[in-house]
């Protein structure tokens, strides 16, 4: 039975700087249901931040939004200060890289995660205070109770990562979106952290988003993939077809480019030529073109359809098109 959380159609996201406009999201759509985990995947630049940055709210004042995104009912964009307070921490959720930008440094750890509650849920502090340590609990920090009485800096990346997991889903959101949240964390702690997202989107049925430019990362975790290149979703499908099919070029030369565990394949590992391109220069017609080896002068001339397939890709010549 599937339930639609979030829903993003049409999202837009230009800046106006001095040297015009640059169009850093374009024509993003997103359908998130309950118990799924949607993986956002592109190289740096691709706007994958942008457009969740959009959705919470949280772009600087030379940021214009275009398109819609709800949440169940409630319209996120242009709803006022607010109603998106109210919803934000307490519906949704968005974890990120570097747990010092969200985490108050000179603030406890428990009270940090009680603050969310006695605001959005009118917990008393004592009542709150239980709770933080069971989240704590919930997320896997050791010695939890001793923590609650810490400092951010008196923890370890990993377990930051953790705190900052807990002060997220301390008001139960329907949705989390997590940021890169592996990025600065070793490969174990990286492989823990993601496995508890996994486990804690399943236990709650909450929607996950999981932002990286890394498909390894969504390989175990994610049910559908959204490959962005350029300000542009280029192609999007189950983490199955997308990991072992790929139409469009583009992830196919990810996939090259990125060595997996599970790797028995024989070919070598081949970088993209070429650097992603800056949105406030993107080449004509598909923004990939000018690193793609198929590319013809429809490529450089025509922005692609999304074409529907055993996957959806944005490609005038996607692989197994007749
Ligand atoms: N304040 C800003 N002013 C102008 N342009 C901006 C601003 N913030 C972001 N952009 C543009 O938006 C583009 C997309 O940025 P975004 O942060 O979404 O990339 P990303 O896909 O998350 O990359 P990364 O993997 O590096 O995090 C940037 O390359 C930049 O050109
Ligand atoms: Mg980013």
């Amino acid at each position: 039975m599937n339930r639609t959380l979030l829903s993003i159609r049409e999202l837009s996201v230009r800046y106006s700087t001095p040297d015009g406009i640059v169009p850093a999201v374009n024509d993003f759509s997103l359908d998130l249901q309950a118990g799924e985990c949607v993986g956002i995947v592109g190289e740096s630049g691709a706007g994958k931040s942008q457009s969740f940055l959009a959705v919470m709210g949280l772009l600087p004042g030379n940021a214009t939004v275009g398109g819609t995104a709800t949440l169940g009912s409630e319209s996120l964009l242009g709803c006022g200060i607010d109603a998106l307070n109210r919803l934000r921490g307490a519906r949704i959720a968005m974890i990120f890289q570097d747990p010092m930008t969200s985490l108050t440094p000179h603030m406890r750890v428990g009270e940090q995660i009680a603050e969310s509650l006695v605001l959005h849920k009118g917990l008393s502090q004592t009542d709150a205070m239980a709770r933080a340590l069971d989240l704590l609990q919930q997320v896997q920090v050791t010695d939890a109770r001793r923590r609650l009485h810490q400092y951010p800096h008196e923890l370890s990346g990993g377990m930051r990562q953790r705190v900052m997991i807990a002060v997220a889903l301390a008001c139960d959101p329907e949705v989390l979106i997590a940021d890169e949240p592996t990025t600065a964390l070793d490969v174990t702690v990286q492989a823990q952290i993601l496995s508890l997202l996994a486990e804690l989107k399943r236990e709650r049925r909450m929607g996950l988003v999981l932002v990286t430019h890394d498909l390894g990362v969504v390989a175990g975790v994610a049910d559908r993939v959204l490959v962005m290149y350029g300000g542009r979703v280029v192609e999007s499908g189950a983490v199955g077809e997308m990991l072992v099919s790929p139409r469009h070029p583009y992830t196919r030369a990810l996939l090259r480019s990125m060595p997996r565990i599970d790797d028995d394949r024989t070919a070598p590992l081949t970088a993209i030529p070429g650097q992603p391109p800056s949105p406030a220069k993107l080449p004509s017609g598909c923004a990939f073109h000018p690193r793609c080896a198929g590319a013809d002068a429809a490529c450089r001339d025509q922005l692609p359809a999304m074409l529907e397939g055993r996957t959806r890709a944005a490609c005038h010549h996607p692989e197994g098109a007749s």
